[in-house]
């Protein structure tokens, strides 16, 4: 009896573990779809302190999905963390203001690009740079593992001991605000975000021509075409029917 007992319970074990199993592989393809972000990158990304994740990446990413007929649970990741999930499979997807780069193609696949980005420097209003090339032999913070550090190190070399690397742009920010180091570089969206926090006049922006046109897409795990194309049906859903517009001009005012 006590045998027959084991065997039911062993069965009904293994059992659950191949659902489970299965509601795991599932994920984009009728299961939850976890998506991964780098809350600290406003206005595209933030956390309140209540730990509600808002801003356009993760409402863009809440129409696409009502619109693409699947499900997300977005969280908050830390952008190496976000990255490492996506490739290993932890996660799902990215959205994190992640410009599509050749170099990252090789490792993930992404989305139809949905929106036109570049990157600007952000000095106190006083200093004299007017280029990137400017700020030569001096301190420029930048989030590690970004586009703003690739064009950085493009310009001054990889070992330029300038470069300050952080984990998150914020931090790099206060330390501009701080004066330890002397610009920032990062995405327009954010910088323009940024000075209109910053004491008003302290600061300004700066553009450089040797700046390439920069485009943010949605990562998920390379070949995992599936999810892909319902994030681009979602996108094109969107795009159409005015959600797009509508979120887009919330954050950045009248679209042209
Ligand atoms: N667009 C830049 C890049 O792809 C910066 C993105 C940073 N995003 C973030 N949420 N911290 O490298």
């Amino acid at each position: 009896m006590k045998k027959w007992g084991v065997l039911i319970l062993s069965l009904v074990l293994l059992f659950s573990l191949a659902v489970t199993g299965c509601a795991k592989n599932d994920a984009g393809a009728g299961g939850i779809v976890k998506v991964g972000t780098d809350a600290a990158y406003p206005p595209f990304e933030k956390q309140g302190g209540d730990g509600k994740l808002t801003g356009f990446d993760i409402e863009l990413m809440n129409a696409i999905a009502k619109a693409g007929g699947f499900e997300v649970d977005i969280q908050h990741a830390g952008w190496d963390p976000m990255l490492d999930a996506v490739k290993n499979g932890k996660l799902d997807a990215g959205i994190s203001a992640i410009s599509i780069t050749d170099d990252r193609k090789k490792v993930y696949d992404f989305s139809d690009p949905y929106f036109d980005a570049k990157q600007l420097i952000l000095v106190p209003a006083n200093s004299s740079v007017k280029s990137l090339k400017d700020l030569k032999g001096k301190r420029i913070g930048v989030q590690t593992g970004t586009t703003g550090e690739i064009v950085v190190q493009k310009t001054f070399g990889k070992t330029y001991q300038g470069i300050k690397g952080y984990d998150d742009t914020p931090a790099a920010i206060d330390d501009l605000a701080n004066g330890r180091v002397d610009a920032v570089v990062a995405d327009n969206g954010v910088v323009l975000e940024y000075l209109k926090k910053l004491p008003a006049g302290k600061f300004k922006k700066v553009e450089d021509p040797s700046f390439e046109p920069e485009q943010y897409g949605i990562i998920v795990k390379k070949g995992n075409k599936e999810l892909l194309k319902k994030i681009n049906n979602g996108l094109k859903k969107i795009r159409e029917d005015g959600t797009y517009k509508k979120i887009y001009e919330k954050y950045f005012g009248p679209m042209q």
